[in-house]
């Protein structure tokens, strides 16, 4: 019989769902939340409540694109954590709710595992491209910037992280200070793409080992504008494709340099991104350029697979429910990644 697994994953402001079977996908249907943008970030309280109002239909949507009922379930996996607690708890509760109405199992999924495992989503009729183990993942979020270790589907170590912001809190902090919009990272994307990316060059941190900071180039950015602002205030509207371009190059090549030390220590070449950054343009082809040269094998998950969604969060749950993992009822979620 086939293994059927619902997805949901609400960490952070898009509420998703998604189906699963035997890791093939069936639906994976987001809502994105709109009600932030006023606000130039995520407002947590205005998240949960989004999310109460679009469980129910997001969930409904994906089983019906998936022609799916309820009783054809296998098992339920939803997010645990890291992310903002009041918006777990709503897909928490929901996934726990479902699960004991249906009397199937429920599996719990880290938020990270998901992004981690974004490229083992298999479509019906797509050719599959997976990274073989040992692989290592440069997952670059809103609230993440981390190089991880994937030696199986359930079994990974975080070797590098961010001492301070995360790449995308940079993108999306400077953009809103500049007045460019949010959120920052495709923003600053479009605009660098315009740009000269040697024209303005931001000093970079010098960070031990594999972590990575990123609030000095982001003082460093916002410092310069201000200085040259008040030479000649129209200095950023007559400028700001190439500062963009700058800006974005100085992030790329931080976390390339931790990247390439990081696959000379460990010998791995298999590379994967993910997150929401992965997004970024800049830093996909410069992943692959650099791959090119220094002969790795580069997999870059689809668009709709690097920000958050369900579909890896049910991938995710479907390995662990291979395992024989199994989440108990009295489960509640967690905000933060050393609590998992
Ligand atoms: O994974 P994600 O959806 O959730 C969070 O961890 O919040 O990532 C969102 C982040 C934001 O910081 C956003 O600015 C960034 O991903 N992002 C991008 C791009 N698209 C989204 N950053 C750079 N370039 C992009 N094209």
């Amino acid at each position: 019989m086939a293994d059927i697994i619902l997805g949901i994953e609400s960490s952070c402001d898009d509420t998703s769902a998604a189906v699963i079977r035997d890791g093939y996908l069936l639906s994976n249907v987001i809502a994105s939340q709109q009600v932030h943008k006023d606000y130039g970030g995520v407002v947590p309280e205005l998240a949960s409540r989004a999310h109460e109002l679009n469980i129910v239909p997001v969930v409904s949507q994906a089983l019906a694109k998936a022609g799916v009922k309820p009783a054809d379930l296998t098992a339920i996996a939803f997010t645990r954590g890291p992310g903002l607690l009041g918006s777990l708890l709503v897909g928490t509760s929901f996934a726990k709710s479902l699960s004991l109405s249906l009397d199937i199992p429920l599996v719990m999924v880290n938020h990270l595992q998901g992004h981690v495992l974004a490229n083992f989503i298999r479509e019906e009729g797509k050719p599959v491209r997976e990274p073989s183990f040992p692989y290592l993942c440069l997952l670059v979020s809103g609230g993440n910037s981390q190089i991880v270790k994937v030696s199986s589907p359930l079994e990974y170590e975080i070797i590098g992280q961010t001492i301070d912001d995360a790449v995308g809190e940079a993108f999306d902090k400077c953009s809103k200070m500049l007045g460019l919009g949010y959120p920052g990272g495709p923003v600053i994307d479009r605009l660098a793409a315009q740009g000269d990316p040697l024209r303005f060059t931001f000093a970079k941190p010098h960070i031990p080992g594999l972590d990575y900071s990123f609030s000095g180039v982001k003082t460093s950015l916002l410092y310069f504008v201000r200085d040259e602002m008040a030479k000649d205030p129209s200095f950023l509207e007559n400028n700001k494709e190439d500062l963009c371009a700058g800006f974005q190059k100085t992030l790329i090549d931080i976390l390339l340099d931790k990247l390439i030390k990081a696959s000379k220590q460990t010998g791995i070449r298999e590379i994967t991104i993910g997150g929401g950054v992965s997004a970024n343009s800049g830093l996909r082809s410069r992943i692959v350029s650099e791959g090119q040269k220094r002969h790795w094998n580069t997999y870059l998950p689809e668009f709709k697979y690097t920000t958050d969604n369900a579909a890896m969060i049910a991938i995710a749950g479907y390995y662990h429910y291979l395992s024989g993992a199994r989440t108990p009822l009295d489960v509640a979620p967690v905000s933060r990644m050393a609590d998992f």
